[in-house]
């Protein structure tokens, strides 16, 4: 199945967000829920935290797992993805912070990090519903445009032009790491239901080539065609060709 849902603005487009996950949480409270960084969910996150401030959700039983976090970044690190997270979820809902999962980008061993992290998210029994957020070349966690579709987690190497998108968070471009750990496709393939959310014009393009252009892992989210429950939330501007 593969469901669109047009919300009018960014705020619009967070709140129907919000519900799909509400709904996932209220109907399985001891869930796994794999969450993304990115500018897109952060809306989606503050319409959860206004809603569990009013009692409406219940973050208790859940656990998380994220898709990625930057290679040489400790949490601490105010641009690591796992200070991301407790500032606009954790930090404010009432999840068991040692129910929540970020790859280690501090890591000696990178590749027993990765080995690790599939294996945790193995005995989790997998991951019930997937965030996501796109990135302008179609890359989904940091899977990025490549010959071939990465299984498990993995180190990859950024390319310039997320290099380039992600540093408007930092100082300069010169401080963007440019090496990350991801979740790989197989791991995001794996979830039960995937969440997508998109916004601003400059994303309807790769919108349309990802889920209505050939599937290819030169566009790494083209492969959600291939997924057999996926909802992709988006605003009017992401949204505009499809
Ligand atoms: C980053 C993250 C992705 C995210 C993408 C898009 O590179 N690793 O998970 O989806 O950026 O970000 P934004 O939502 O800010 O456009």
């Amino acid at each position: 199945m593969f469901r669109i849902l047009r919300g009018k603005d960014y705020d619009d487009m967070s709140r129907i967000a919000a519900n799909v996950i509400s709904a996932q949480v209220t109907l399985m409270p001891e869930c796994v829920l794999g969450l993304a960084t990115g500018s897109s969910p952060i809306g989606t996150y503050s319409q959860l935290i206004r809603w569990h401030e009013d009692g409406l959700i219940d973050f208790s039983g859940v656990t998380s797992v994220n898709l990625d976090e930057y290679v040489g970044l400790d949490g601490s690190d105010d641009q690591s993805y796992r200070y991301f997270m407790n500032r606009h979820l954790f930090d404010h809902v009432n999840i068991n912070p040692k129910n929540t999962y970020v790859p280690n980008g501090k890591a000696f061993d990178t590749k027993k990090e990765c080995e690790r992290y599939d294996q945790m998210i193995h005995n989790l029994g997998g991951i019930d519903l997937q965030l996501l957020g796109l990135g302008n070349n179609g890359h989904i966690g940091f899977n990025e445009p490549a010959d071939s579709f990465a299984k498990g987690t993995h180190q990859v190497n950024l390319t310039e032009s997320t290099i380039k998108a992600n540093s408007r968070f930092f100082d300069k471009t010169e401080d963007v790491p440019t090496q990350a750990l991801t979740m790989g496709i197989g791991n995001i393939l794996q979830a039960g239901k995937i969440l997508i959310v998109v916004n601003g014009e400059g994303k309807a393009d790769i919108v349309k080539k990802a889920f209505f252009g050939p599937i290819t892992p030169q566009v790494p989210a083209s492969i959600l065609q291939l997924h057999k429950n996926v909802t992709l939330v988006g605003d009017e501007a992401a949204l505009s060709l499809i």
